[in-house]
């Protein structure tokens, strides 16, 4: 049996460029009520100039705690939102759509995986009916009844679900967490996108099997030649399973680099918090008491700002414990750390380069603030 409309591996090479985004900005219009027609229009400042590269056969990491917008940029990407300012381009076009047969063709492209697959998933149908709907709609079903099962199976066996014939009349409620969110993968597959959009893909999920579905994304970005956007509040696991690693905050890009220099030798301060605030079991070693009060984003001072009226300069210069009068008035480009990595962080401390001696507490006009991270050589270490 011959199945002719299933995604077949791409021959492109891995690094093309198959999405970008430039000046990316969403601003969400904030709800007014009748008294407050005559001030000001007010604007949730959600993301703010971002630009992202996604690559065919490479995953990059969008990292950032709840609200810096990683969401809203994936919605962006897939054009579920309007956006404020900026480009899309798709393999070098600009593109912007809204529904119909144009957004029909980009989704067949770009497709999205999102946190929760109970919810992605409808309960009353069962996962042959999902399946069959996304190749359908992106044309894949091939032309007899046959085709159609052998395509099935097919896209059952890539994200291995195997045997498919156990799965295909299951419905969601039958399946585990992991098997749900497979099945989500699946469908996105069905429409043979060169781009996936995985916002929080395991977050969800039994930590026991998170690293299986990570495992089946890499299988499959090596294999279909996909770019991925993973999205993730946990950057450990960028270091683990993505190639590029991009922190976000407060609406802001603020560092990036490959995911192994990001995640080892953290430059901009709020990317070394993020670290240092990540569960590690040595810290556990010590006593409970004292550590509740010196947790790392203790000593950062606490909350991510208001988007509504973000801080000037750096966004996060009210958490900053190396915070200068630049970073309160001047918002940092994004600064070249010059290691050959590709690495760089938008933040006036590396204006004129590497600080020859890391970035260490105390060095800048950090008044009363007591340090957020010990460094060594650049890397990261527990105070
Ligand atoms: N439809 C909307 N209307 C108004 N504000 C919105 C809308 N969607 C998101 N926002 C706001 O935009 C900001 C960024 O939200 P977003 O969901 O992108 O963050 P996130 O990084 O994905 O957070 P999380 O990690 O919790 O998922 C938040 O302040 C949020 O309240
Ligand atoms: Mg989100």
């Amino acid at each position: 049996m011959t199945t002719t409309s299933v995604p077949t591996p791409a021959a492109a090479p891995t690094t093309e460029v198959v999405l970008e985004a430039e000046g990316l900005t969403k601003h969400f219009p904030v709800r007014r009520g009748v008294r407050d027609l005559f001030r000001p229009a007010l604007h949730v400042h959600a993301v703010d100039d971002v630009h992202i590269t996604l690559r065919r056969g490479r995953v990059t990491a969008l990292v950032g705690e709840s609200g810096s917008g990683k969401s809203t940029v994936a919605r962006l990407l897939a054009q579920l939102f309007r956006r404020t300012a900026g480009d899309i381009r798709l393999r070098g076009e600009s593109v912007t759509v809204r529904g119909g047969r144009r957004f029909r063709a980009y989704c067949r492209q770009v497709q999205m995986i999102f946190q929760d697959p109970f919810a992605s998933l409808n309960p009353v149908h069962t996962v042959r009916y999902h399946l069959t709907r996304a190749l359908r709609i992106h044309g894949r079903a091939g032309k007899t009844a046959a085709d159609l099962e052998a395509n099935l199976h097919d896209l059952l066996g890539r994200v291995q679900l195997t045997p498919p014939e156990r799965y295909l009349d299951k419905f969601p409620h039958e399946l585990s967490g992991g098997q749900r969110q497979r099945v989500a993968i699946a469908r996105a597959l069905g429409a043979d996108p060169q781009v996936l959009l995985a916002d929080e893909p395991v977050s969800m999920l039994d930590v026991s099997i998170r690293l299986g579905v990570l495992n089946l994304l890499r299988d499959l970005k090596e294999r279909l030649n996909l770019g991925i956007l993973y999205i993730t509040h946990d950057i450990a696991s960028a270091r683990y399973f993505a190639d590029e690693t991009l922190v976000m905050y407060a609406g802001r890009m603020v560092e990036g680099g490959d995911s192994e220099t990001v995640t080892q030798r953290p430059a901009h301060p709020y990317t070394r918090l993020l670290i240092e605030s990540a569960p590690d079991p040595d810290r556990l070693q010590g006593d409970a008491h004292e550590l509740a009060e010196t947790t790392p984003v203790d000593r950062a001072g606490g909350e991510p700002p208001s988007l509504i009226r973000p801080p000037a300069g750096c966004r996060f210069n009210p958490r900053c414990v190396h915070v200068m009068p630049k970073c309160r008035t001047d918002l940092p480009p994004r600064f070249d750390l010059a290691d050959g990595t590709g690495h760089w962080a938008a933040c006036w401390l590396y204006e004129n380069g590497a600080p020859a001696t890391d970035v260490a507490p105390g060095s800048a006009d950090d008044g009363d603030a007591a340090p957020a991270a010990g460094t060594d050589n650049g890397r990261v270490v527990k105070p």
